[in-house]
């Protein structure tokens, strides 16, 4: 078949300028930050791939909905435009307002789960895990082994192993499981999808024990294109069709509209059950807002459901906003880069346990390489590894991943592919130089997620 490229189905009608800062200045700026890119100013970075969270660029009909938005305070038009289009997208009839993803992960922990229950998923988030830990449960990884190789190029390493999920279920009972939290493009892996055979799978065995099965939908549309993708019998549907039939097989989801919905702030609970939701909603107005709002504006709500709908208006946008991230993906492996395979959904995922293989895990390859990165070229990627993982609560260690990544996450349609490739020489700059690059330490370490605010320095050379 004739080749032909794909190109973003928009154009540019308002600019924002960016200025790349000296390198004197960009030293000083990662000094300050304490080697933690999440501690820089906007205004020090250049170009921005600290996350895809909340960066998004709004169409001009979300713009022209913030004019339309509804500010009643209860029953407000905006929040049932939002209740459409969370019905006809994803499916599920009712729909809990939350100001952006861990509030919802927060409601569903503590609605479903019990001091000692254990709560199996495919790889940890880091804000889900808290929430399930802080409810008083814990967490057990069943992803499929694959998940944990950046080498291993299986198609759906965001999978379930089903044998490891009957594990946990023999082990302590179905009645300490409350539910199967269950991540689509999972994050942490690398932004890789799971099949729609892993979860019809997964439903099935679910209801057959009495466990629900919750999604974290946040980046379910990117999931659903993989499966027209790479899955037998997917190629000709839609992906709002696949997209659907993902969420026929939970009983509720949580999501934060940072992502997939193209919006800056937002998100939601959405559930089957109403008698679920209306326990979600008692606790709703006490953490979060009233239930027709949930912490977003009337504007807020009235730009989510018109992104729910863009999103999915035709394959050309997801198409466009996946090939710009294989496209980094691509022209960093033809480098010879060790980089997660495959190329995710939303980012491009250094190895940095390949890169500086000359440090430990305890002394913070992937801390050190985003520090590097920003420092040759003010392009500003976010660690994933061991400081990201924290420390068991139990036992007070740390958590050693086998995942020692840099994120390089890409904002939906605010960067071209000349940025891309800015971003892509800095790398290949940093990796000619990787043995230049030490170690760091602790000066700062939260007690709770503690990537956010850690501070670190130099170790001696
Ligand atoms: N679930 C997933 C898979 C996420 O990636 C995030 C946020 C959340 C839940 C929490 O949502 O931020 O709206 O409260 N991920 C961001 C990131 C922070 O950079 O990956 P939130």
């Amino acid at each position: 078949m004739e080749h032909r490229s794909w190109a973003e189905p928009w154009k540019i009608k308002m600019v924002e300028p960016i200025e790349l800062r000296t390198r004197d200045e960009r030293e000083a700026a990662i000094e300050r930050a304490g080697f933690n890119t999440f501690l820089l100013r906007s205004d020090e970075v250049y170009i921005d791939l600290l996350t895809d969270s909340g960066t998004s660029a709004m169409s001009d009909r979300q713009w022209a909905g913030l004019m339309l938005g509804d500010e009643s305070y209860a029953g407000s038009r905006s929040f049932y435009h939002l209740v459409d289009a969370v019905r006809s997208v994803y499916g599920y009839e009712e729909l809990v307002p939350t100001h952006q993803g861990r509030g919802a992960e927060h409601i569903l922990s503590q609605i479903l789960i019990r001091p000692g229950d254990v709560i199996p998923g495919n790889m940890y988030f880091t804000t889900t895990r808290f929430h399930q830990e802080h409810a008083g449960g814990t967490f057990v990884d069943v992803i499929i082994d694959e998940a944990h190789d950046p080498d291993s190029t299986h198609p759906f390493k965001g999978n379930i192993d089903l044998d490891k999920l009957a594990a946990v279920v023999d082990t302590y009972g179905a009645e300490r499981v409350p539910y199967v939290s269950f991540e689509t493009n999972v994050n942490m892996a690398g932004g890789q999808p799971v099949s729609m055979r892993n979860l019809a799978d997964v439903y099935e065995f679910c209801r057959r024990h009495g466990i629900l099965v919750m999604l974290d939908a946040t980046r379910a549309l990117e999931n659903a294109y993989f499966i027209q993708q790479r899955e037998g019998g997917y190629q000709d549907r839609s992906v709002a069709s696949i997209l659907r039939e993902i969420c026929s097989y939970s009983d509720g989801a949580t999501v934060s509209s940072k992502k997939d919905n193209l919006v800056n702030i937002g998100g939601f609970l959405a559930l089957r059950d109403p008698e679920l939701a209306a326990r979600a909603r008692s606790l709703l107005v006490a953490f979060e807002g009233l239930h027709t709002y949930g912490g977003m504006s009337g504007r807020d709500m009235e730009a989510l459901a018109r992104g729910i709908e863009e999103m999915v208006a035709g394959d050309e946008h997801v198409r466009a906003r996946v090939g710009q991230v294989e496209y980094l993906g691509n022209t960093l492996i033809k480098a010879g880069i060790p980089v997660v395979r495959p190329i995710g959904g939303h980012g491009v995922f250094l190895d940095a346990a390949a890169i500086l293989d000359h440090l430990p895990q305890e002394h913070f390859p992937a801390q050190a390489l985003a520090a590097a990165i920003y420092r040759d070229s003010g392009v500003r990627g976010m660690e994933r590894g061991i400081v990201s993982a924290g420390r068991d609560p139990g036992t007070g260690e740390n958590r050693h991943p086998n995942l020692e990544l840099v994120r390089l996450t890409i904002p939906r349609r605010v960067y071209t592919q000349s940025h891309m490739d800015v971003v892509a020489e800095s790398v290949m700059a940093v990796y000619e130089r990787r043995h230049r690059v030490g170690g760091l330490r602790f000066v700062y370490e939260p007690e709770q997620l503690r990537f956010f605010q850690a501070r670190f320095e130099e170790l001696p050379a």
